[in-house]
């Protein structure tokens, strides 16, 4: 059978409109809320190196696996990963690949949406000059009283699911591509704007080592968790292992290079991580708080610098709009695999599956928010669900998919079928790229895991 040459979705219109969309789905509260904290809760330099190792050498070789399946099934995952296995005359199970990815999917928006709706709520406090003046004990109270209280985290979560299903049942190809290419410029000149001011105000000479020098005594006694959680950060951010980008890639045309596309991709996502660690760590330092103070940090250190600055009203009603927007076009990329495969196999409408979807997220996203208030007591594996959510999300479902990927793609699809679809020749850049998806990313993943679970040390090897 030969791959189909579009998708029934629809195409994306143009080459930059694949880099806009996936980095989209890339660039969002993974860079700016979650990339800082978990730098501050592992120490900074050293964390930060490893996460760099772990994008360049794991991350760009799975996200080129992932582009090229979904452009050669040219379906939702589950059905990409069914077709491209019976082509190759493998068992149709492969597309257990996809359900998984639907299960993470699932997972990571229930909990996204929640700290999506932190954002939300923080636009309009910054709106009010609620941060007037604020230092950090007020900034501690201001976000502890959010938290606190279910109700409107229900509110705000249901507004940003909302917004999410609204677009996804539109069909991302056509709304997506005109918000994006506006609002992500406008984010990096915001962050740019962000940096400066730490820079100016902020102990920015702290930060920059802090987040560059790495210091691996940081790292003693819990090594094998922080490379497990840079690891996890790197597919998180990059929107890895789960399905995401596969569908971007089935809308992507044939004649755009996966590779050019995958590096500025990578390239910006990790930039924008940076930059936003360098925006954070300046007030964290100059305030005299702690880098660790988990996934609040973000919500506790930008309201003193926005109401500390000229038009910090001003510009921190932007900023948290800015990442609204940047969280609204990686949710949607979340929701997108799921919605396409209820349109192919059970004949739903786009809106229908996006709204049965959205739904379920929803009720997920429930069970999520009460575990940072009414139920804060219920804990499973030592962890509230919300917690629970993204470590078994970022740090094991998403790494599982993508060895399952870097299997596929390096050991069992054609030799010639990969060289045909990356169009790189069989020169230096193919044969790099096919060691690493052969070789060094799923052994990586595979010794992170199993450093994790102390399993090397047992053996004498940690
Ligand atoms: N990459 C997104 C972020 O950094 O915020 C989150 C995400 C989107 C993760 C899509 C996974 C995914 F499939």
């Amino acid at each position: 059978m030969t791959p189909a040459a579009n998708s029934i979705h629809g195409m994306w219109s143009t080459r930059l409109a694949f880099i806009l969309a996936a980095s989209g789905s890339a660039v969002g509260l993974g860079n700016i809320w979650r990339f800082p904290y978990t730098a501050g809760e592992y120490g900074g330099g050293a964390f930060v190196l490893i996460y760099i190792l772990c994008v360049a050498l794991i991350g760009v070789p799975i996200m080129m696996a992932e582009i090229m399946l979904g452009r050669r099934g040219r379906q939702s995952p589950i059905n990409t990963m069914r077709t491209l296995a019976e082509q190759e005359g493998l068992s149709g199970r492969w597309q257990l690949l996809g359900w998984m990815g639907i299960l993470s999917g699932f997972l990571i928006l229930s909990f996204y949406s929640v700290i999506a709706g932190w954002t939300l709520a923080y636009v309009f406090r910054a709106a009010a000059g609620a941060f007037s003046g604020i230092d950090a004990s007020g900034a501690e109270g201001l976000f502890g009283a959010l938290v606190g209280d279910a109700e409107r985290l229900l509110a705000w979560h249901t507004i940003f699911m909302v917004l999410v299903v609204g677009v996804v049942a539109r069909g991302v190809a056509s709304g997506l591509e005109k918000a994006v290419r506006y609002l992500m410029p406008a984010l990096f000149v915001l962050l740019l704007i962000m940096v400066l001011y730490a820079a100016s105000t902020g102990n920015f000479n702290a930060a920059f080592a802090y987040l560059f020098a790495p210091d691996f005594a940081e790292l003693k006694g819990h090594a094998g968790e922080a490379i497990l959680s840079a690891m996890g950060q790197a597919f998180f951010s990059l929107s890895l292992g789960m399905g995401a980008i596969m569908i971007y890639g089935s809308y992507l045309k044939r004649d755009a290079s996966i590779a050019q596309n995958t590096l500025i991709v990578a390239g910006m996502d990790t930039l924008v991580a940076l930059l936003a660690g360098l925006a954070i760590f300046p007030i964290v330092f100059a305030n005299g708080l702690a880098p660790d103070s988990g996934p609040g940090l973000i919500f506790q250190t930008l309201p003193i610098a926005f109401g500390d600055m000229p038009a910090g009203a001003l510009f921190g009603t932007l900023f948290f709009v800015l990442l609204v927007f940047a969280a609204w076009t990686s949710a949607i990329s979340l929701l997108e695999p799921l919605t396409a495969w209820l349109v192919e196999n059970l004949g739903f409408s786009r809106v229908r599956a996006a709204v049965l979807g959205g739904v379920t997220v929803w009720l997920l996203g429930i069970v999520c928010l009460l575990s940072l208030n009414l139920w804060s007591d219920v804990t499973l594996f030592g962890k509230g669900f919300l917690d629970l959510f993204d470590f078994l999300t970022a740090n094991v479902l998403l790494p599982l998919g993508g060895i399952l990927i870097a299997v596929f793609a390096g050991w069992l699809l054609a030799r010639a079928s990969s060289v045909d679809e990356l169009d790189l020749g069989e020169g230096l850049a193919y044969r790099f790229w096919r060691l690493l998806i052969r070789y060094l990313a799923p052994l990586a993943v595979t010794l992170v895991f199993l450093n994790a679970l102390g399993v090397l040390k047992f053996f004498g090897l940690g």
